[in-house]
């Protein structure tokens, strides 16, 4: 009997939110492209085409006041604030995340309440960039900065890190960054936050759950080790050797591969085409575009009919390091962006509701009087 691992294929909801498929390379919210999305439309309005539904274009109020309400929500209690500050200076930022979120519901007004809300969702979402800042200059021996309320929200996000105001450019190539990693589908993360959330537990609990089954490196942790084999490769001489070695020792190529995607996934194209807008012929990105095209080349020869391609994440690392945000916020970041996804799959749940129970297959000893269900 074959070994059960991993819910390959198998369907555990239904869902308005996005179509992922693997097979065309289409990611699509809500019935529009992500990747049109990305370059025509702001962080907001995304986010409230996924919570809210409706076709941005015809939606631009709706989606303005989304926009004012994440303003209203951006700023830190005193209490979360005081919360930060007595973390210690080098705890990991995912776990910072996890304990901040889940925080959130011993003070915030509306919880102890299910089914979970938009406003709670808003409320993470707003907080997310402001807790990573505040951590981040904390451990630089910076003094935190509040939002500038002038700034949309992946705006401040790049003002709360540095004290900058950032370039356009840069903040259209955030935007485009957090609009494509927003939503996709039944991922590792995205089901965990589905499977707290039918418990009846709140928006907070699945939230920070889902920042634990992010950090990993077969999930949102890949970017940060997308940038160190980069850094470890260092020239286009070495990058075959480097990689031949890697996949004769049966190593991954980190940034390649995906369990939905049999073809070039949407969101690499669209990052890469950012990434060259953002940098130009940047000497960094002209060694990733190398390490692409002879990475495609050997998993073609060792891994043949396995269908292996670049994944989001290898662009990801590409953008995230031209906006100079340092390796080791680029899964807080990715988070910072998949926020709206988890909180409009746990709104959808919620109006569904039933416990997720699967079931397991038992392969361990039985006595003689105990026969396996068939
Ligand atoms: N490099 C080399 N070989 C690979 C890679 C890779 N990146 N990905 C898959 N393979 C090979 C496997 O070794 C396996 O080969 P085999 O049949 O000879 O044993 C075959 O392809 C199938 O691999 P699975 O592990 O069954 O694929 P799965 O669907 O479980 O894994 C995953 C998907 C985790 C993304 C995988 O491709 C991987 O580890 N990639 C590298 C890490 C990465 O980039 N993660 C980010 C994913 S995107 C995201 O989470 C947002």
């Amino acid at each position: 009997m074959a070994q059960v691992t991993g819910l390959e294929g198998v369907v555990a909801a239904d869902t308005d939110i996005a179509l992922v498929d693997g097979e065309q390379g289409k990611l699509i919210y809500r019935g529009i492209p992500a990747n049109q999305l990305a370059v025509r439309h702001t962080y907001a309005e995304a986010a409230h085409l996924l919570w809210h539904g409706g076709r941005p274009d015809a939606n631009r109020d709706a989606a303005a006041q989304t926009e004012r309400r994440l303003a209203d929500k951006r700023e830190l209690s005193e209490d979360l604030r005081a919360m930060l500050d007595a973390l210690p200076l080098q705890m990991p930022m995912m776990a910072v995340l996890q304990s901040a979120v889940a925080a959130f519901r011993q003070k915030a007004p509306d919880t102890g309440h299910w089914p979970p809300t938009v406003e709670q969702a808003e409320r993470i979402t707003a907080a997310m960039p402001t807790i990573i800042a505040h951590h981040a200059r904390r451990q630089a021996r910076l003094e935190p900065l509040a939002p500038d309320p002038e700034l949309g929200h992946t705006a401040n996000y790049l003002y709360m890190l540095t004290g900058q105001r950032p370039a356009a450019v840069h903040v259209r190539a955030l935007d485009a960054y957090f609009i494509l990693c927003m939503e996709h589908g039944l991922n590792a993360s995205t089901f965990a936050a589905r499977v707290i959330l039918s418990t009846q537990a709140d928006l907070y609990a699945a939230v920070s759950g889902a920042i634990g089954a992010m950090k990993g490196p077969l999930h949102g942790g890949a970017p940060y080790e997308v940038i160190a084999m980069l850094e470890q490769i260092g020239t286009a001489e070495r990058a075959e050797s480097w990689l031949r070695e890697l996949l004769e020792r049966g190593g991954r190529i980190m940034g390649f591969g995906h369990r939905i995607y049999r073809t070039q996934d949407p969101r690499a194209q669209a990052l890469r085409e950012v990434t060259a807008a953002l940098v130009g012929d940047d000497p960094a990105f002209a060694l990733a575009l190398h390490v692409e095209e002879t990475a495609l080349r050997l998993l073609a020869h060792y891994k043949p009919g396995r269908r292996l391609y670049t994944n989001v994440e290898f662009f990801a690392a590409a953008v995230l390091r031209a906006l100079q945000l340092p390796p080791e916020l680029f899964t807080p970041t990715f988070t910072a962006g998949r926020i709206v996804g988890w909180t409009a799959h746990a709104l959808e749940q919620a109006r569904v509701n039933r416990i997720f129970r699967p079931q397991s297959r038992y392969t361990g000893p039985l006595n003689e009087q105990d026969t396996p269900p068939s």
